[in-house]
């Protein structure tokens, strides 16, 4: 695998400098009988309003200015004991996190809460330099995440002077995936700006050496495992019948045609075919949500068990091995029937940029992945980051800082910290670099067995498990105490 990866969100990219993939987004009716849509309720009722952030918060000779989006809703916000809930943007379209972080709006009234999802700098609309943001290394000096954090906090502090009612109310940072090591950061370096967070799905430890390299695609294998008989099994032969008949006479056009791909595959291609279908059921993980949603791409509901049910048999020739892995990705890229064929440059959203990502994985966001092949399905790589720096520098003039963000924010050392919720899905492969057992008695971890990628974070729905449900509302519980022990304390008495 060349290795890009996925944190969802975001997250994203695995690494770095392959390729750069957009989105595919299809919509379109179901051909594939399912449970009745359950598609969460849609958050819409907000406004969407601009804040003029400084392109540099910690030089002075820079004077430069940009336009932060930010939404708001105060529907259910009370002034007399009320709270802030804010989203701390991540890697991506803020609406689109909105859309997608349905649980602040079913918990809005519970908590009288004013709700302010700000976009991160460089995503969306919120591009210091417009077009030419990503233009060249001193164009896109100013992504990182401290000026992330230093734009939420003069954002609230904005909110603070200029919305009657809100200066004496508790804020709590809410985030997912990168969102959340933002959020949980944030808490940590701006206590004074937000009395707690709820870090969902946040990988704060995937750095470094904090956990094994292995631990994202040994989870990412284990829900295969779990989902179907010989599934991880099937897919992990895959790799070798894709070597044997790439390399025979008219393999690559029969491979071309058996994968429905949009362009004929070259042997040169054949690492970029075999880290798409990686990302692939790396995607999956991160998304097998209990029911039908839209999320990276249009999906049943337990993607997984149903992408499995074509790997049941490990035992078949090359060829019809490799036509069951065809209908295995045909679920995630062609569930909604619309897809014309399959295109080995695209596996995501285009609400996600994986081009500001994949600037960031080559700065400061260095994590590092490797498999074996045998605690995992997919073919040995060795991180290595002598050849990761070449790569990031070839693309971006800039080489990786890895030893910055424990510097930052501590690694594990994050003890004298207070109220942060960590909370993980098992079936996320990111909560493998996720905080998930409790660190004291305001660091807490919450996880969530049926749960992948920021599952918590969604809207109620009918199909969550149990367990979600629960946490959820161990959550707000949390939040609860946080908002009283604020208004409980004589100097903040509004
Ligand atoms: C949307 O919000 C505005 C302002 O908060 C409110 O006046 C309006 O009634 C809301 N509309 C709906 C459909 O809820
Ligand atoms: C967010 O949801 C609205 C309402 O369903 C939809 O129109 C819009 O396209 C969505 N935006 C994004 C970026 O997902
Ligand atoms: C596949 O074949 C091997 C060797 O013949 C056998 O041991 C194994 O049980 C078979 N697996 C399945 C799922 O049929
Ligand atoms: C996607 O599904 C539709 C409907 O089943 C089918 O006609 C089409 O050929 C599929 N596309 C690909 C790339 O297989
Ligand atoms: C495949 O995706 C790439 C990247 O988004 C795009 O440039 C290209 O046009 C797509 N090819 C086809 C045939 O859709
Ligand atoms: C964290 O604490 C451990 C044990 O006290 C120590 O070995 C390590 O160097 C510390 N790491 C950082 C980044 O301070």
């Amino acid at each position: 695998m060349g290795c890009r990866a996925l944190l969802l969100l975001p997250f994203l990219s695995f690494g770095a400098a392959t390729t750069i993939r957009s989105g595919v987004k299809t919509l379109g009716s179901l051909h594939l009988p399912t449970n009745p849509t359950s598609e969460p309720a849609v958050a819409n009722n907000y406004s969407v309003l601009y804040f003029q952030q400084k392109v540099d918060h910690f030089g002075f000779s820079d004077t430069r200015t940009f336009k932060q989006r930010y939404l708001i809703s105060d529907k259910h916000w009370q002034k007399n004991g009320g709270s802030i809930l804010f989203y701390t943007g991540n890697e991506g379209d803020i609406v689109w996190f909105c859309n997608n972080t349905g649980f602040m709006w079913d918990v809005a009234e519970e908590l009288k809460a004013m709700l302010v999802f700000a976009e991160h700098r460089y995503y969306g609309e919120s591009l210091p330099f417009g077009k030419d943001s990503f233009k060249d290394s001193q164009h896109l000096n100013f992504l990182t995440s401290e000026q992330a954090l230093a734009d939420f906090a003069e954002l609230i502090r904005h909110l603070k002077r200029t919305i009657p009612g809100a200066e004496n109310q508790p804020v709590i940072a809410i985030g997912g995936s990168y969102g959340g090591m933002l959020a949980a950061w944030f808490r940590m370096k701006y206590p004074h700006i937000v009395v707690g967070a709820l870090a969902a799905s946040a990988p704060i430890w995937q750095f470094e050496n904090l956990v094994p390299c292995g631990v994202f695609m040994k989870i990412v294998t284990e829900d295969y495992r779990k989902s179907g008989p010989h599934c991880a099994e099937s897919i992990r032969r895959s790799w070798d019948a894709i070597n044997r008949i790439s390399s025979a006479g008219s393999g690559l056009q029969w491979l071309t045609k058996a994968l429905h791909l949009c362009s004929p595959l070259t042997s040169g291609s054949i690492p970029n075919l075999k880290e798409w279908i990686s990302e692939t059921w790396v995607n999956l993980a991160m998304v097998d949500y209990p029911y039908e949603a839209n999320f990276l791409q249009p999906l049943p509901a337990w993607p997984i068990k149903v992408v499995c049910q074509y790997l049941k048999n490990p035992n078949v020739s090359d060829t019809v091995l490799l036509q069951n892995i065809f209908q295995a990705l045909n679920i995630y890229y062609n569930y909604s029937g619309q897809a014309k064929c399959l295109n080995i440059s695209q596996t995501t959203t285009s609400s996600l940029d994986t081009v500001g990502w994949n600037y960031q994985s080559c700065t400061e966001m260095v994590m590092p992945f490797c498999t074996n092949g045998v605690d995992d399905m997919f073919e040995p790589y060795l991180w290595d980051l002598k050849k990761f720096s070449e790569e990031c520098f070839n693309q971006w003039k800039v080489k990786p800082r890895p030893h910055w963000i424990t510097t930052l924010y501590g690694g594990k050392n994050i003890s004298s910290h207070s109220n942060i919720i960590f909370s993980n899905g098992d079936l996320d492969p990111w909560s493998g670099g996720g905080v998930t057992k409790d660190i004291s008695d305001t660091l807490v971890a919450i996880n969530i067995p049926e749960g992948a990628h920021h599952l918590d974070l969604r809207a109620n729905t009918a199909f969550d498990p149990a367990t979600v449900l629960s946490s959820r509302l161990l959550e707000v519980k949390h939040m609860k105490r946080w908002i009283s022990d604020y208004y409980g304390s004589d100097r903040r008495q509004p």
